[in-house]
């Protein structure tokens, strides 16, 4: 059998808590027993590729999913996906969820009461590019209260979901925007115990991506492996 080269794992604190009593749910999913040491195999190392039809014209436009433009704060968020070493990652496939500017989910589970937006379904993908370059237009996700705890509200976010170029490099993740207030208090965020790592989840403001009279602008670097590696979500 070939030589396997194993993935790099994450430094400690870099990834989210297992038990982290504060996000009430991972008390009933925490591993109750020692952690078992698995080996990366060829099955780890390696991968299927997904997506089996090309992402459609609009799947990277959020707003163009509909007859009628979606309400809500337009904004672009592009970045680029690298691996460990730095590599783009190309050709791989993207795909996010979110709520709409109201903060209401298009899912019979959410029933909160905020408005669903009939222009707007909240789902896109996309492929990175020759660069590992992705990029999406959709309208800025509003926080949502979620019941953990009292008055517990989510700080505006965008689910990714990335598989990378093997299983080892799977990746699904929440996006978060800076500034926002509601990262302090949400148990979620603040389940990665290294503050460098948390901050590798906040997208930034770019001015350069920003579009004049059309669209504020966020860069999102997503790292799937190695030091600098992009925290997974608890
Ligand atoms: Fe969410």
């Amino acid at each position: 059998m070939n030589k396997v080269i194993p993935y790099r794992r994450p430094d400690p604190g870099t990834q989210p808590t297992a038990l982290y009593p504060d996000y009430v749910a991972t008390r009933r999913r925490a591993p109750r027993q020692p952690l078992v040491f698995l080996p990366h195999t060829l099955s780890e190392v390696t991968g299927p590729v997904y997506g089996h039809a090309k992402p459609g014209e609009a799947d990277h436009d959020l707003t163009r999913q509909h007859a009628g433009e979606p309400l809500g704060e337009r904004i672009i968020v592009t970045g680029r996906v690298l691996d460990g070493d730095g590599h783009p990652v190309r050709h791989t496939l993207i795909e996010i969820w979110q709520a709409n500017a109201a903060g209401r989910y298009f899912h019979s589970k959410d029933q909160h009461p905020a408005p669903l937006d009939p222009n707007f379904t909240g789902a896109g993908r996309a492929l990175t590019d020759e660069n590992g370059v992705y990029r999406f237009v959709t309208i800025k996700p509003g926080a949502y209260p979620w019941q953990n705890h009292e008055n517990a509200w989510r700080p505006c976010h965008i689910h990714f979901s990335l598989f990378g170029p093997a299983f080892a490099t799977r990746l699904v993740t929440q996006m978060y925007f800076p500034g926002d207030p509601l990262l302090a208090y949400d148990p979620i965020f603040q389940s990665i115990p290294d503050e460098r790592a948390r901050q590798r989840l906040i997208a930034g403001f770019d001015l350069a991506t920003t579009q004049p009279e059309w669209a504020l602008g966020y860069q999102f670097n997503i790292i799937l492996r190695g030091r600098e590696e992009t925290p997974f979500e608890p």
